[in-house]
């Protein structure tokens, strides 16, 4: 049975995704991997904003998850690792796609992916396609090799999901940290899987990012945890989106769960894709710990220091993609506003949380022929980006610098008239609203540090 929660649809219209692509690659957000050579599917870089944005979505991440929890710790671990550790996580076996291939347009096509219509009629989807083939197992797995003579090459894989390096790194951690039960490891880091299907620009990459939470518990307090977890994790998206009914929970149904889960909730947003998985919410329970233990012959059971009881912890997992909060939360700050006065003045605006904002503020010399306005600009601009990203900006008329901020979505925007010359103030243009108040010069660094940190 699929649950559904906090069911609400928004009327304000969803963003195309070309619309993201190609601010992206104009402002320098993201671009195609390897775009000379003609390209690689599925595999993006990030430019010099996107690294930006990226960061702050990763620094506030482990903010709120590692920095604020007592009992949350984390960990880096690398991209290869033995190849025994995915045959004891069930990847080897279970990490496939059913795949369906049609002769006539020569698309594959995931079998949970196709319409009803062509489940129940084997018929591709395409307006011109024909019978589908029988399906056939893809493992997403990529594999890579270790050393560089032939024949004593070890074969393993780059990791199909970042959390297996908590579990090899859990005991180490527990003990050189002196965690003790209930306690979380957390980490960031890259995935690869070779999906058959990538589409939809950051949404289903082959190389992406993820970030996990393990949390080990005993078994008697996993449910109370679950729902912690769960809870923490909704309230965290709810918080750096604006359209929050947008936002609700799934539960998997039996026949979805994946080989690891007991129980699964996605957190799903609602974008021009439909309901999508954001993050999951997995009850490992203790598979994990119990298939390295067997596997490797390390006993990964933890010792209470009190009871003196001994048990394999039990594993609440939050896993969700840095990629796609990236994606997702650029659909929901996207936003074209016409003029209200009909004149050219129309602007595409990013109503992203200042706190994420890849630039904080931009500082502006109204005119850049005098010398004056510049040099105090210029001087307000090096205070400020010793304390956040700050951009200097002289071309052009300020209407279309205040525009070109508004489109990567710098919340604000200072700047030096020929009042600042005599008073020492400064205007302060507020992306949203486009309010502006007058500030004295000495008052802006805590005026913008309030307004952009984390909270
Ligand atoms: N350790 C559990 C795990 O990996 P998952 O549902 O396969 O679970 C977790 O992945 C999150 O990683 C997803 O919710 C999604 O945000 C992100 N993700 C998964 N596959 C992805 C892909 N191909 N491209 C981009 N992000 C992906």
């Amino acid at each position: 049975m699929t649950q559904i929660e906090n069911v609400a649809v928004t009327e304000t219209p969803q963003v195309p995704i070309e619309k993201i692509v190609s601010l992206c690659k104009r402002r320098g957000f993201v671009y195609p991997n390897s775009e000379i050579y003609g390209g690689v599917a599925g595999i993006y870089d990030f430019g010099p904003l996107g690294v930006e944005l990226r960061n702050n979505i990763k620094r506030y991440w482990w903010w709120s998850m590692v920095q604020l929890h007592d009992n949350v710790v984390g960990i880096e671990g690398a991209i290869i690792t033995h190849p025994r550790v995915w045959e004891a996580s069930g990847h080897v076996e279970n990490f496939v796609d059913r795949l369906v291939e049609c002769p006539k347009c020569k698309q594959r096509f995931r079998i949970d992916h196709l319409p009803p219509e062509s489940l129940a009629t084997n018929k591709c989807p395409n307006k011109d396609g024909g019978e589908l083939s029988e399906p056939r197992n893809f493992n997403l797995l990529m594999e890579t090799y270790l050393g560089v003579v032939e024949g004593e090459r070890m074969q393993t894989y780059l990791r199909g999901e970042a959390c297996q390096n908590i579990y090899l790194d859990y005991d180490n951690v527990q003990k050189s940290s002196r965690m003790q039960i209930p306690f979380g490891i957390c980490q960031i880091g890259k995935a690869f899987r070779n999906e058959v299907t990538p589409r939809n620009f950051l949404f289903r990459q082959r190389e992406f990012e993820q970030w996990d939470l393990q949390f080990f518990v005993h078994p008697s307090e996993m449910e109370k945890w679950f729902e912690y977890w769960k809870q923490f994790r909704f309230d965290w998206y709810k918080g750096i989106i604006n359209q929050k009914d947008r936002l609700r929970f799934r539960e998997h149904g039996s026949d979805e769960l994946a080989h690891y889960a007991k129980q699964a909730f996605d957190i799903e947003y609602q974008t021009i894709l439909g309901w999508q998985e954001w993050e999951g919410i997995h009850w490992r329970q203790d598979w994990d710990l119990s298939r390295h233990s067997e596997y490797s012959g390390k006993d990964l059971s933890y010792t209470d220091p009190l009871t003196k009881e001994r048990y394999i912890p039990w594993i609440v997992e939050t896993s969700g993609g840095v990629d796609r909060t990236f994606l997702n939360l650029l659909l929901d700050a996207y936003e074209e506003q016409p003029d209200p006065t009909g004149k050219d003045n129309d602007r595409t605006v990013l109503h992203l949380h200042p706190m994420l904002a890849p630039v904080k503020v931009a500082v502006l010399p109204l005119q850049k022929n005098k010398e004056e306005l510049v040099t105090t600009a210029k001087g307000i601009h090096k205070t400020l980006q010793r304390l956040m990203v700050s951009q200097y900006d002289d071309i052009q008329n300020i209407g279309r610098r205040y525009r070109r901020q508004d489109e990567i979505g710098t919340p604000y925007c200072v700047t030096v008239d020929f009042q600042t010359l005599d008073d020492q103030t400064v205007t302060v243009r507020e992306r949203d609203s486009m309010s502006q108040i007058r500030l004295p010069i000495n008052e802006l660094p805590m005026f913008l540090l309030e307004r952009v940190s984390w909270k």
